[in-house]
This record gives structure tokens, sequence and C-alpha cells, in this order.
């Protein structure tokens, strides 16, 4: 049982299941304060699937994606470059360096940290002891407290579950054995429209399909409808209300059943497919049905706002633990679980998780929208800045954005930000700090913003609530 005074840290035993964003920090996190730590993973190093297969070779070959784009573009600006010649080969090396610096950089500073290293996979055996499954060897690792965070996989539904080297998961895709003349992606979500751009811009014919009626569903539809214009010129089609019945391995390509919104089916063959349908979170076989720990319908670990679940030596942080499955939520997370194995009364609420999905342009956003609001019934409003009125913007070449703030009425506290265009991922930043120190909107109006940058949108939105935007003509409230 976890004690609740385990500052000293003297012999007090922490495994982490899962060395990603989730599961690494929180094991230097308690090294540093003083605990015994062993961090258990499958692979050779620290990283995840957020390093190895995930987040960063996505972006890796997004960057490059929009180095094609923008050079297509420059001849706009009178700077014609000729079409890219692409060495696949050399494009993926790049990308595997990137990953190999990064997960070798934690190695280093995993060993700088002093914590334990077993490669392996583990199971848990009881409420105090793992076994670690290595070369045909098990191995039992007795801890104090375990987090798990083991993170998800992909979830391929049933009847597209096919055994061909043309269907991929996103862990298929950012390998890039080559850059197939078509592509069809499932899903209009997060992976499949970041890797369907990437693919595009790399030459490739993309249809994206899409079950729902909308491509990223739950996502402000105006925000939403502006990268949706940008897509229209990359990408071959878009199909909403429509789904894939079938794949089948045909000569040269994939055979797929797609099924319209009045159920009509028509069969179309694809060199490739990526299945892009969602993740599911890494809870079974882990052996906790071992303790008393609960997995909800969802496959979701149970855990209360200390990331601690029903049996007390157990947490759980990151995509097993719970939506949103993004990495920066793993890490906060476990910060909380290791100072409340500590005994601190950390707990998990934050105002605002950023979310960013990582196209061109880039959408990005934290805390409350406006209906988000008057779900909780407080009264809102929202001010917007559009980017045609933004210097820097202008001189990029790219006026398709929009930087919106939700304002409690009366407080005038800023409760949430909405932001697309590029290098919306990075303003989002100041959304969360506005959020969670409960900045009022004049904080914002009247903080001095860098001119002529992209940041001067959050500004100048503000500055719109009180019809005082130099750049964008609004009515005084
Ligand atoms: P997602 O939930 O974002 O999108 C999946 C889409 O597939 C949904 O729109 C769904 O309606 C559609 N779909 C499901 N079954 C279908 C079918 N049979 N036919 C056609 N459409 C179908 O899931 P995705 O893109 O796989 O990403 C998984 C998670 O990974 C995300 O929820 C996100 O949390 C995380 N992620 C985050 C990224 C970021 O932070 N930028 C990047 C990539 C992933």
């Amino acid at each position: 049982m976890v004690s609740s005074d385990n500052s000293g840290g003297d012999n007090f035993r922490l495994a982490v299941l899962g060395a990603g964003p989730g599961g690494y920090p929180a094991a230097f996190h308690a090294a540093e304060r003083g605990l015994d730590v062993t961090l258990v993973d499958a692979r050779a190093q620290p990283g995840g699937v957020c390093l190895y297969e995930g987040c960063i070779p996505s972006k890796a070959f997004l960057h490059v994606a929009k180095l094609i784009r923008e050079a297509r573009h420059a001849s706009d600006w009178g700077v014609t470059f000729g079409d890219p010649t692409i060495d696949v080969d050399a494009l993926r090396d790049w990308k595997d360096g990137v990953v190999r610096k990064m997960t070798n950089g934690l190695g280093l500073l995993r060993r700088q940290h002093s914590v334990q290293y077993q490669q392996g996979y583990g199971r848990i055996r009881d409420a105090g002891q793992l076994n670690i499954e290595s070369n045909g060897e098990v191995l039992p690792l007795d801890f104090d407290a375990l987090i798990v965070a083991t993170g998800s996989t992909p979830a391929v539904p049933r009847s597209l579950q096919v055994e061909s080297d043309r269907v991929m998961d996103s862990t298929d895709a950012l390998e890039l054995r080559d850059i197939p003349q078509s592509l069809l992606v499932i899903g209009g979500g997060y992976i499949g429209l970041e890797l369907g751009t990437v693919y595009a811009e790399l030459g490739t014919e993309v249809t994206v399909v899409e079950a729902l009626p909308e491509i990223l569903s739950g996502v402000e539809r105006d925000l939403v409808r502006i990268l949706e214009r940008s897509l229209r010129t990359r990408l071959s089609a878009t199909h909403v209300n429509t789904s894939v019945a079938s794949l089948e391995e045909v000569e040269g390509g994939i055979a797929a059943v797609i099924v319209d919104k009045d159920g009509v089916e028509r069969t179309e063959v694809y060199e490739r497919v990526l299945i892009a349908t969602g993740r599911r979170p890494n809870s079974a076989g882990l052996g906790l049905e071992r303790t008393s720990a609960h997995i909800d319908e969802r496959g979701f670990i149970v855990t209360d706002q200390q990331r601690r679940t029903a049996e007390p030596s157990i947490f759980a942080i990151g995509d097993v633990a719970g939506d949103p499955m993004l990495a920066h939520k793993a890490t906060a997370e476990a910060s909380v679980a290791v100072e409340a194995i500590l005994g601190e009364p950390s707990a998990f609420r934050p105002l605002a998780v950023p979310a960013v999905i990582f196209t061109d342009p880039e959408i990005a956003w934290c805390g409350l929208t406006q209906s988000d609001a008057s779900a909780l019934d407080i009264e809102a409003t929202t001010v917007s800045f559009p980017w045609a009125a933004l210097g820097r913007a202008t001189a990029s070449g790219r006026n398709d954005g929009l930087t919106r703030l939700v304002i409690e009425e009366g407080s005038e506290r800023v409760l949430g930000m909405q932001v697309v265009g590029p290098g919306a991922g990075e303003l989002i930043g100041e959304g969360v700090l506005a959020v969670e120190l409960g900045a009022r909107v004049a904080d914002l109006a009247e903080s001095i913003h860098a001119h002529p940058t992209l940041n001067e949108s959050i500004m100048e939105s503000a500055q719109v609530f009180y019809g005082r935007s130099p750049h964008y003509l609004t009515r005084r409230r």
C-alpha cells in the first residue's frame, strides 16, 4: 500500500510500465524526488509511440510537406522552383535520424536520472509485483507503487482487418516505404488528415472517407471550413457520410467497397489504404484483473483525480487512462501521479488542455468553446480576429487564419481560445496561460505583443472585445 508520506523515498520502489510521454516523465520526476524507479518498456529506449511512431516522426514529415507546399506557392511571390525530386530513402533516413536523436537523448537522461530500465513486456502479477517477459525469460519486479502508462494502439474495425502490406495503420504509414500513386484514407480525424496531407504533398492522389457528416467532428465548424478550403486544393476527394464496407487485395492494389450516405455501394481500387479510425487504450492483457483496478466499457483504466485506480498501489496515466489521448495530457498526469505517491495533495484538474491538429493550416484550441460554456450555463461571448487583417500573415501569404477568444460575461475572464492558421499550435500556449491564470480579456488587450507577429492576433481579438482593434473595425461594447 502506498503510504501517505513517501517523501523521504528511501528504498520506496516505483515501477512505471510504459515509457512514452506519460511514463518517462513520471519515472524522471519520481527519481528526482528520491524514489527507486524502474521503467519498463518493450522498446530499447524510452519514447513510446509518440517518439517512435507518432507525434515526432509525423511532424518531421509534416515539416517537409509544408516546405514542398510553400515552394509550390513561391511562384506567386516571384520565385519559381521546379517540381520536387523526392528521394524516399533519404527522407525516411532523415525521419529515422530525428527519432534516433530524441530516443537516444532520452536514454541518456534516463541514466542521468539513475532510473533503471527493463526492456520487456510487463504484466501485473498482483498489487505488488510485475512479471517482465524479456528474451523468453520472466523476471519478477516488486513494487510499492506502479504507474501504468501503456498508451494506446490503432483500432481497426473488424470489417477492415485485411492481411496485406497495402493496408496501413499510422505506424506503417510513417515507415514511408514508398510514395504510392493513390491512397484511400479511412477516417477524417487527426491522423487521417495529418498523414493524408503528408502523402498528398509527396505526390500521392489521396481520397479521404469519413463516416460522420463532417471531418474533424467535434471541432468548431468555422475553423474546420478554413482548413477544408485548403484541403480541397490538395486532396483528390473528401467524402463525408461515407464508410468502407470491406477491403480486398486485388492485382495492383486494394479494392474498397465504399458505401455512400444513400447506401449505394461502389468499388474502387487504390494502391494503398490508411486506416485512421481511432485508437484504443492498451489495457487488455496487463493482468489488471488480478487487482482491484477497474477498466471501463471503452477500455480505459478508471482512476480518481490523483490518477489512482481502485487498487491503492496502482496508478494509471495517459491514453490508457482516458480522453483526450494527447501526449501532453499524459505528461501532466505523470506529475500528479508521482506527487500523489509522495503523499502530496496533487490533482489533475486542468482548466485548459490544448489540442492541436497539425495540418496546414493548423487548428488549435483550449478551454471552453461558446457551446461548452452554454452547456455549463455560463454566459459567454466570443470575439474573433481574422488573419486577413494581420500584417505578419499577409506578409507570409497566409491570411487563412482566425483567432477567437471565449469570454465570460460580467467577469470578462478568458474561458477559452481557438485558432486556425499556420502556427496555431504555437499560439495556443498563450490561451492556455490566460485560461489557467484566470486572465481577463483586458490583460490580453493591454499586454504589448511584438509587431509584426501572428500572436498579435490574440491581443487584437481581445481589443475587438472593446471595439478598439486598430486593424479590424467593430462596434464598441
Ligand atoms: P480520430 O478519432 O481523430 O478520428 C477517427 C475518424 O474516423 C473519426 O472522424 C470517425 O468518425 C472516423 N471513422 C471511424 N470509423 C470509420 C469508418 N469505418 N469509415 C470511415 N470513417 C470512420 O482518430 P485518429 O485520427 O485515428 O486519432 C486517434 C487519436 O490520436 C486522436 O483522437 C488524438 O487524440 C490522437 N492524435 C493526436 C494528434 C495530435 O495531437 N495532433 C495526432 C494524431 C493522433
